[in-house]
């Protein structure tokens, strides 16, 4: 195929240039949001009921434990009377108040999911603890939502939207835009015989920015192949050095447990590595079949202390845009746009392995599973590191790659591992064989 690479090339620089320029555009999410929704459903004598909604719209990241935050600044001297199905963290000064007392007296309240285990008032499964699947893995379980009983608005108005949102999920890193009018969300009735559209409806998008959020990498890339004994480590350093962190200080040797002190204190205790990440990916280019190749993918939990629950793995290759067989983890391929690579997102089948164990004394918390990706001849290669992921996002967080030049290379006269068709396999894999000593 003589493919026009330059043209290409000027092109994808332009693009990243463009993306870079543009932080929170996605090319692996271009649309990706999280939505808030207040719907004012009833007009009261003093104010009005609404209930809003946190829609996760963002396709492969998800809000984790601990939960979403919501926040805002009332426009006037509102109060919030009562919430349901969430809760407002402080009540503030309500001192001016005699009978009924509000929820929240603050100028600028502070919203959170109940905790996961709450019964009270939940209405149906809308309380999650306020952790949101990513869209891409679950829509069903990616919004959660509360009513409130919003009081003291000036008579004769119609409300205004509360000012300055501001969404914690659970971190830092979204930016929302202002809450505006939008046409009256509907919903139907008698069985979707009948339309009904509530009074007024305020909608803001919040959207994620790496730089805002200036998260310490959690998680780094290994390689390793069939064809070269060579293991590619994590880059050294890839989530901060002993040296210069002090907090990366107290690490744990393979083979020790916790101490008494760690067990307690520490929030975070990581098995020692020239890496230290949290997590680590693991992708091993495994065989080369006539129409198929397959590669191991394993994520490591160095983490002593903590339990990835829901995880997921984005993996962008230019192989995932053939069939593929994933065999022991949940997959879905992400709709790009202006990627020329396919980008797969994975995640754990429930009780199997939805939840990444933490480490313990002999060995780290891990899943995995073969793939197995069928060829495509005109792009199929095992020179220069075409087999090798191009990103992988672990939660949502770019994680650490080696550089291409570190990649395992094809040993020198290998031009015979590019399977051809009439080309033997079996040939090959002897070949490999006795090169390397290993079936
Ligand atoms: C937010 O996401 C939704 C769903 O993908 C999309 O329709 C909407 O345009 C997005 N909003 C913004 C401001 O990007
Ligand atoms: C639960 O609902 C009741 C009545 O609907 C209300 O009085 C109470 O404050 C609510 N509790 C919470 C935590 O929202
Ligand atoms: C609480 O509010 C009342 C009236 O709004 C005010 O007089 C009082 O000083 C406030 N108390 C505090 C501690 O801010
Ligand atoms: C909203 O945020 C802007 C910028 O941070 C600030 O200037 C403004 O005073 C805030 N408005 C309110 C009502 O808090
Ligand atoms: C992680 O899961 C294991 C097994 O379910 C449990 O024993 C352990 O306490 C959990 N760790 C944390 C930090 O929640
Ligand atoms: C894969 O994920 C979908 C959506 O979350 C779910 O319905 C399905 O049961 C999952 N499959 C397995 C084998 O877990």
């Amino acid at each position: 195929m003589k493919s026009p690479l330059w043209p290409l090339l000027s092109i994808s620089v332009v693009l990243a240039t463009f993306y870079r320029l543009a932080d929170c555009y996605d090319p692996r999410d271009p649309y990706g949001n999280v939505t808030v929704v207040f719907d004012i459903h009833k007009w009261t004598d003093d104010g009005y009921l609404a209930r809003v909604t946190i829609q996760n719209y963002q396709l492969y990241r998800h809000v984790d434990k601990l939960g979403w935050q919501l926040g805002w600044t009332w426009a006037k001297d509102e109060v919030i009377w009562s919430i349901s199905g969430a809760y407002a963290t402080q009540n503030g000064n309500c001192s001016s108040f005699m009978d009924e007392i509000p929820h929240s007296c603050l100028k600028s309240p502070v919203i959170r999911d109940l905790p996961d285990s709450s019964k009270e008032n939940r209405s149906g499964d809308r309380c999650r603890g306020g952790v949101l699947s990513a869209w891409a893995v679950d829509p069903s379980e990616s919004f959660s939502s509360f009513d409130i009983r919003v009081g003291r608005l000036e008579q004769n108005t119609r409300g205004y939207p509360p000012l300055n949102l501001t969404l914690v999920a659970p971190g830092p890193g979204y930016t929302c835009s202002p809450l505006i009018d939008t046409d009256p969300t509907i919903s139907s009735d008698i069985g979707g015989r009948r339309e009904v559209q509530v009074l007024r409806t305020w909608k803001s998008a919040c959207s994620y920015s790496s730089i805002l959020a200036k998260q310490t990498p959690v998680c780094c890339v290994s390689l390793s192949s069939f064809y070269n004994p060579k293991v590619t480590g994590c880059p050294s350093c890839s989530c901060g050095c002993k040296e210069a962190d002090q907090k990366a200080d107290s690490c744990i040797s393979k083979g020790n447990h916790l101490s008494q002190s760690d067990a307690l204190g520490n929030p975070d205790i990581l098995r020692c590595s020239d890496h230290n990440c949290p997590v680590g990916i693991h992708w091993h280019v495994k065989n080369n079949y006539v129409d198929y190749w397959r590669v191991k993918l394993t994520v490591s939990n160095f983490n002593y202390k903590r339990n990835y629950s829901h995880w997921n793995l984005l993996v962008q290759h230019p192989g995932f845009s053939q069939n593929t067989i994933v065999y022991s983890f949940n997959s879905s391929l992400l709709p790009t746009a202006g990627l020329e690579d396919s980008v797969a997102l994975f995640w754990g089948i429930d009780n199997y392995n939805s939840e990444l164990q933490q480490a313990e004394k002999d060995r780290l918390g891990s899943v995995a599973t073969d793939i197995i990706l069928q060829k495509n001849r005109d792009a199929f290669t095992l020179k220069d590191g075409w087999a090798f992921p191009r990103k992988i996002y672990f939660n949502g967080e770019d994680c650490q790659m080696p550089l291409p030049d570190q990649f395992p290379t094809l040993p020198n006269d290998s031009s015979g591992l590019k399977a051809s068709a009439g080309f033997c396999i079996l040939v090959i894999a002897s070949v490999v064989a006795l090169l390397f000593g290993k079936v």
